[in-house]
């Protein structure tokens, strides 16, 4: 629908950016941190740049925040290494260097008029848990995680306010490499991703409730990877097939925390391919009475999908990138994902769809009428840098419609109250080293050359000053 008349964004609104922790701290095994997944991860990648300078954030922080100041943030969303805190994963003791690192980062943020957002765990699982009892898959990592959590909430909870559990939780449950999990025989991997998934889910209903104990003024929600897949064509069984992804890959998570319970349709799914996880009666009772107070949404893309039959024939494919659902994915007897021939991408296959932002925040209003963050949008790109600057057009573009779909989305309605685009500075891929770059500020180095690592502001970073200064009113 359009307006003839839009309200702006509300006062107070968090304008923000992201990160995460191994993506740009660098400093992998320095005051006594352990060796995470990620690093691990990173360094079997052989022509990227991996975890062990990374962007040298851990000895910048203070350059960066000032950077972050600079351009107006109100809200700064990065993740805390749990290996820094408990090198293990679950020591006697935790590292007083570590917790002192995210404390002095806290604090300079508050000094700074910036609100910290916390992710507890971003896709760099303790590397020694995975040795000591296979990770996720075990449950003993539940306690684990929620210890971990407790001395956060002990060490920060005075000074945080806003708490993301894990980041893209299903994103790891569908590339298990991402959990430590290294399983050669396929059932058996399929076995143990959805049991690890479970665990996840109990780990974070418990932190949940452990928060509210421990710090009630607090707000937590889970930080999910938000997919809004469209369908083909007008044929109703491309739209259920649509629908299916949407459900399995996104609304599945936030289903079962926001109602306490996996929904039918998410049983079936794993009961079908025998991928049910063990579920203990306990847990029924765990899972209930955890409600978030917020969602946060890692959005970036829409794709297409059409129906899939089930044919002998066909296999699960994927093609072992980070973003869930690629062109060419197939689930058989449920969708097929297709390339979008309305839409612009970038060099690795996202697209630059604006509008099915707005569609997606509808969505989750209609569904679960939670106030949103959105934690990560962005856009990755090769940056040039010519002339001592970063002419970065594609990401302004792709930035001003993004921002413009989400003001029509509060007008629709859409409680949404802070925006943190990925990423603030230029970070580690996921899976593709630093030559995919999403920062508003560029880092002077490359995969194979870690250079001066100097910062330097691109147009984007520039063109959100603007935005910020205006509360989005100059778009
Ligand atoms: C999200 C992750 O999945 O997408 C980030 O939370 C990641 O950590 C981002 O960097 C972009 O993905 P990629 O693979 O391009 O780095």
């Amino acid at each position: 629908m359009d307006y003839k008349n839009i309200e702006g964004f509300p006062q107070g609104f968090m304008w923000g950016a992201s990160t995460s922790a191994f993506q740009i701290e660098g400093a992998w095994d320095k005051d006594g941190k352990g060796e995470s997944t990620a690093d691990r991860r990173s360094s079997s990648h052989v022509h990227q740049a991996d975890t062990k300078i990374a962007m040298d954030h851990y000895h910048r922080y203070k350059e960066d925040i000032a950077l972050m100041r600079e351009l107006g943030m109100k809200s700064y969303r990065f993740s805390i290494a749990w290996t820094r805190i408990y090198p293990n994963g679950n020591d006697a003791k935790p590292n007083e260097a570590g917790l002192k690192f995210y404390s002095d980062l806290i604090d300079e943020l508050l000094r700074n008029n910036i609100e910290p957002i916390v992710t507890i765990y971003h896709f760099d699982y303790p590397e020694s848990l995975v040795s000591q009892y296979d990770g996720w898959v075990s449950r003993r990592s539940i306690d684990d995680f929620v210890r971990y959590a407790k001395t956060l909430f002990e060490h920060y909870g005075s000074r945080v306010k806003y708490w993301l559990p894990i980041n893209e939780q299903m994103v790891m449950a569908i590339q298990p490499d991402l959990l430590g999990i290294r399983e050669e025989n396929p059932e058996l991997l399929d076995k143990k991703r959805h049991q690890a998934n479970h665990h996840m889910f109990l780990a974070i209903a418990k932190t949940i409730k452990l928060l509210r104990e421990m710090v009630p003024s607090a707000k937590i929600g889970p930080a999910v990877s938000y997919i809004t897949a469209l369908p083909e064509s007008m044929k109703a069984e491309d739209t259920l097939a649509a629908e299916d992804v949407n459900n399995i890959v996104s609304f599945s998570l936030m289903d079962i925390h926001y109602h306490g319970e996996y929904p039918k349709y998410y049983l079936k799914y794993l009961a079908e391919r025998d991928w049910m996880p063990v579920m203990l009666d306990e847990d029924a009772e765990i899972l209930k009475g955890a409600r978030p107070d917020f969602l946060a949404v890692n959005w970036y893309c829409t794709m297409g999908a059409k129906y899939a039959p089930n044919r002998v024939d066909q296999k699960r494919v994927d093609d072992g990138n980070v973003q869930p659902a690629k062109t060419g994915m197939i689930e058989p007897g449920i969708y097929e994902i297709i390339k979008n021939p309305f839409t612009d991408y970038n060099p690795w296959g996202w697209n630059v769809d604006p509008v099915g932002l707005r569609l997606a925040l509808q969505r989750l209003k209609q569904r679960y009428n939670l106030p949103v963050m959105i934690t990560e949008n962005g856009y990755g790109d090769y940056d040039t840098l010519v002339d001592g600057k970063i002419h970065d057009d594609k990401r302004v573009h792709y930035l001003r419609a993004h921002i413009e779909q989400m003001k029509l989305a509060i007008n629709d309605g859409v409680e949404i109250f802070s925006y943190n685009p990925w990423s603030f500075i230029d970070v580690l891929s996921s899976s593709n080293g630093i030559e995919k770059r999403y920062g508003l500020v560029y880092i002077e180095r490359t995969d194979s050359d870690v250079m001066e690592l100097k910062r330097i502001k691109k147009d984007s970073y520039h063109y959100y000053q603007k935005v910020i200064a205006s509360n989005g009113e100059i778009l």
